[in-house]
């Protein structure tokens, strides 16, 4: 902590996230079934440098040591994923009580450090059962999807009162767009991402029907879509980026519809799906790395493409770095959605290529210098009145990330993936630090 961080209110919630499918490993260990990402990561040329997740970081094996990581943060919040192949291997029926065991480690694990858990339910992992079944381009996977988020709520609500039902909608969509399909892109994308609208919707009574007193919420990951120009066309672009992206969950959880284009919604939903669909939230959860400028252009499958953000530099993954953008996104939504319900920062982090230097110590002032950045947008948000009750750094250890394999490094906590040592990088001892001098609750 320097002079330069800044304070929060007492009450303020400090955390981290992770995801399941990019730490754990221990693919195929106690009965635990495949997932898609694991067929996918199996693949000749599946992920990049040939990435699996069969070992990760082996977070199921150093789980002592990780909550250990957690605890000397000194954060009372952690978001992590269930695996659904590890507790429900074919995605419906039977439970796999050796993958149950090990999140009632896990959770025991942070109650015994006064860390409160923040449980996603739906972190892109679904069973290949699931997927060999249609995956979310199947209206069926919500109803399972809703069952299984039933099953946990049995199984965890004691411990757990922080629930998010699915992690950015919107990357599954895209993710799901890019692959192989038989129907166009466009048809393809919204049939999934009603689909999943609708599998949160059903999980949400299933929950709170288990869980005395929960607060549910989910992941978005938000962008704020400005135009690249004052020209027309990039203008209605940009309104036609908004409604595919930012307002295309967030619409249908809050107002009770899909955004509307040309008078028409742009998914034409049964006014029964709507009403599932807009059940009450707790929360919202954000998820933010980087703003987007958009333009016109015939070549994207919605009439618009992404642009460069002008005077950004871009990051190892070639996202603009432009923090003080955050604080635009959270005007909007204190401007376009009044009822809003309280907002937590579901993820915020940094990729970058970090290394040991010659002592073992892992510089990453970069990292640091980001999310500094990205906690003054938030506290100057606070004080212009929105409601922000916490925030997650992405992420604890550096993992698996996604199709770019593991060169990515988004940790407070660097990982050697041939000894799987962990090693605190320099960020992990600011955040300590600004943690540490944050008022104390009450
Ligand atoms: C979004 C995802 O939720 C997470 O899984 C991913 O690793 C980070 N952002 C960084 O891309």
């Amino acid at each position: 902590m320097t002079d330069a961080d800044p304070r929060f209110p007492p009450g303020f919630r400090w955390g981290v996230a992770t995801a399941a499918f990019q730490i754990e490993g221990a693919w195929n260990t106690d009965g635990k079934g495949p997932s898609t990402w694991d067929t996918r990561a199996h693949r000749p040329g599946g992920l990049a440098g040939g990435a699996t997740g069969d070992v990760a970081c082996d977070h199921y094996h150093r789980l002592a040591e990780d909550l250990d990581l957690m605890a000397g943060l000194g954060i009372g919040s952690y978001r992590f994923s269930v695996s659904w192949p590890r507790v429900q291997p074919l995605g419906r029926g039977r439970w796999n009580g050796g993958g149950l065991a090990f999140y009632d480690r896990l959770l025991d694990g942070l109650l015994a450090r006064a860390i409160e858990p923040v449980l996603t339910v739906y972190h892109w992992d679904h069973p290949q059962p699931i997927e060999d079944a249609g995956g979310w381009a199947c209206r069926d996977t919500a109803a399972r999807f809703a069952d299984y988020a039933e099953g946990l709520a049995v199984r965890f609500g004691d411990r757990v009162r922080h629930w998010l039902t699915l992690n950015e909608p919107l990357s599954v969509m895209h993710a799901e767009m890019s692959g192989a399909r038989p129907e166009p892109a466009r048809h393809h994308g919204l049939r999934v991402a009603h689909h999943l609208m609708l599998g949160h919707g059903l999980a949400v009574p299933r929950l709170r029907a288990h869980v005395p007193g929960a607060e549910i919420g989910i992941s978005l990951n938000l962008a704020g879509t400005t135009p690249a120009s004052g020209r027309m066309a990039d203008v209605a672009a940009a309104a036609r980026a908004e409604a595919y992206e930012d307002r295309l969950f967030l619409d249908p959880l809050l107002r009770g519809d899909y955004p509307h284009l040309d008078g028409r919604p742009v998914i034409e939903a049964t006014a029964a799906d709507r009403a599932l669909i807009a059940a009450p939230l707790d929360f919202v959860g954000v998820n933010w790395y980087a703003p987007a400028r958009v333009a016109a252009s015939d070549a994207g499958v919605f009439g618009y493409t992404r642009v460069p953000v002008p005077g950004a530099g871009t990051n190892l993954l070639g996202w603009p770095v432009a923090p003080a953008e955050l604080g635009a996104l959270l005007a909007w939504l204190r401007t376009h959605y009044p009822d809003l319900p309280p907002i937590l920062i579901t993820e915020n982090g940094f990729p970058d290529t970090d290394e040991p230097d010659g002592t073992g110590a892992v510089p990453d002032p970069r990292r640091i210098a980001y999310l500094r950045a990205c906690l003054e947008q938030v506290r100057a948000a606070l004080d212009a009145g929105s409601d922000i009750r916490g925030y997650h750094v992405w992420s604890l250890l550096d993992n698996l990330e996604w199709e770019h394999g593991y060169r990515p490094r988004f940790g407070l906590v660097h990982v050697d993936f041939t000894t799987l040592a962990r090693t605190p990088k320099a960020s992990y001892r600011w955040y300590r630090e600004l943690i540490a001098a944050q008022p104390l609750d009450g």
